[in-house]
């Protein structure tokens, strides 16, 4: 890094690997993981069914026909992963608590085990001196709750407003960072209009109510914690897809707002600044959710941190071009670090944003396991180039807080069963052995180098 007059130098990407060195005093290295995804034992010590399982046992619904039933294992096998997560020098832990297994109806009775759980999960990683950032909701709603209508029922909101204040009552401000939702567009849009994750309807109405919910539960979520847990941070986090025209021509440019209306704007903008976007509003027609009097306010609540979720962009256009010379994942997501870059950029300057963490990031590629190891090459640089581009925003002048990788190992990605692996840990799924890849061994030696001076 060049230095010019005391100031790192913007634009200089890092010519040598990078270290902490490369990132502010206090910034958080983690990996990520999610209950459902990896955890296994659906149905032990009083857990009930979510959503997903029985979106699994649906005929079609996951490409390779497996189901949550094992996974990882991660239930029965968590100190071992803990240890893992340790070894990687990382500072931090993103997780997830499955709601069905603190309340396996989603509403009234504890099941105390499901909450002895997530306590032994949290002292163990205290006690490997790993920082716990939980997220409340990952998409495993209780099955109970759907039989009702699920988020298309506003009651679902203030179930988990309960859900969240029993949560906090136990495990307190040892959980440093509690953030409500994992990417609400997922869990409306992706599952009520396009039907790809459960409950796989194809209903935008029940879509936007659902949307709706999801952030009203937010808001009377935060308020619960705030009053349990005052010296937690409190968020919540979305999912980005910044938007590009393909071209500067008024169809694209018009696409591309729209785009951007109604996968980051639809979101982000109740939360930050109390209101539905209106060009959104308007198209939507007689779809609109319907809103009673207070709610934009319960959800405009004031936030500790919004967590970022990042894999690709959008790139827009109305003939159906391509971008020149893209590559892209086993997902098909087009590899495009700057997107990041642009998008912590335009969160900072246009909105009243919290500080921020990059709480997913990562890369689907089909590894292979060679002798010890797994050369993930392309992994590697994916994580490399989003870091740099972090790194960029940072220099920019970003309050940009910490970085999360997904995933700490290979786990269930949804509609795509075990068929995509995000891992920089490879797993066996056939015995649950676990082996660093190289990517797990490039994050290894950042989170392990030099922390700068405060
Ligand atoms: C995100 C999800 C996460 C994982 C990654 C690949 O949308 O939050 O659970 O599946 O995508």
């Amino acid at each position: 890094m060049t230095t010019i007059q005391g100031t790192p130098h913007a634009t200089q990407p890092a010519s040598r690997p990078l270290t902490r060195a490369d990132f502010p005093a206090g910034f958080q290295f983690g990996v990520a993981t999610s209950s459902f995804q990896i955890e296994g034992a659906t149905h032990e010590d009083g857990r009930k069914d979510s959503i997903w399982d029985t979106f699994c046992r649906e005929p079609g619904r996951i490409s390779d026909g497996t189901s949550g039933e094992v996974a990882c294992d991660h239930y029965h096998r968590w100190p071992q992963d803990l240890d893992l997560v340790h070894s990687l020098g990382v500072d931090a832990y993103r997780f997830s608590l499955a709601w069905p297994r603190i309340q396996p109806d989603g509403r009234g009775a504890v099941n105390p085990a499901g909450l002895d759980f997530y306590e032994r999960l949290v002292d163990g990683m205290l006690s490997r001196g790993l920082r716990p950032y939980a997220t409340l909701y990952h998409w495993d709603l209780p099955q109970a709750l759907q039989d009702v209508g699920g988020w298309d029922n506003r009651d679902t909101a203030h179930r988990f407003a309960e859900y969240a204040h029993i949560v906090a009552a136990r495990l307190g401000e040892r959980v440093v960072s509690y953030a409500t939702l994992n990417e609400p567009w997922c869990s409306s849009i992706l599952s009520y209009q396009l039907g790809q994750h459960a409950p796989g309807l194809q209903d935008r109405r029940a879509a936007l109510s659902a949307a709706h919910h999801l952030l009203l539960g937010h808001g009377e979520a935060v308020r619960a914690l705030r009053s349990v847990v005052p010296g937690a941070e409190l968020g919540i986090v979305l999912n980005f897809s910044p938007t590009y025209p393909a071209t500067g021509s008024p169809e694209d440019r018009a696409a591309a707002r729209r785009e951007d209306g109604e996968f980051n704007r639809w979101f982000l903008e109740p939360l930050l600044l109390g209101q539905y976007p209106a060009d959104i509003w308007q198209s939507y027609g007689t779809d609109v959710p319907d809103i009673h009097p207070g709610d934009l306010e319960t959800i405009r609540q004031p936030l500790d941190f919004l967590g970022v979720n990042y894999y690709t962009r959008g790139f827009v256009s109305a003939s159906g071009q391509k971008p020149a010379g893209a590559s892209y994942t086993q997902m098909g997501w087009e590899v495009f670090p700057q997107g990041l870059t642009d998008l912590l950029l335009r969160l900072s300057r246009d909105y009243p944003a919290p500080p921020m963490f990059v709480t997913e990031n990562g890369a689907a590629y089909p590894d292979t396991l060679s002798g010890e190891t797994v050369h993930d090459t392309e992994r590697v640089q994916y994580f490399a180039a989003h870091l740099e581009a972090v790194r960029q925003a940072s220099l920019q002048g970003v309050d940009v807080r910490g970085y999360f990788a997904w995933s700490l190992m290979d786990n269930f990605e949804w509609a795509y069963g075990y068929s995509r692996r995000f891992g920089l840990v490879y797993v066996d799924y056939a015995d649950q052995t676990r082996v660093l890849k190289d990517s797990g061994r490039w994050y290894q030696a950042l989170a392990s180098s030099e922390a700068p001076n405060p």
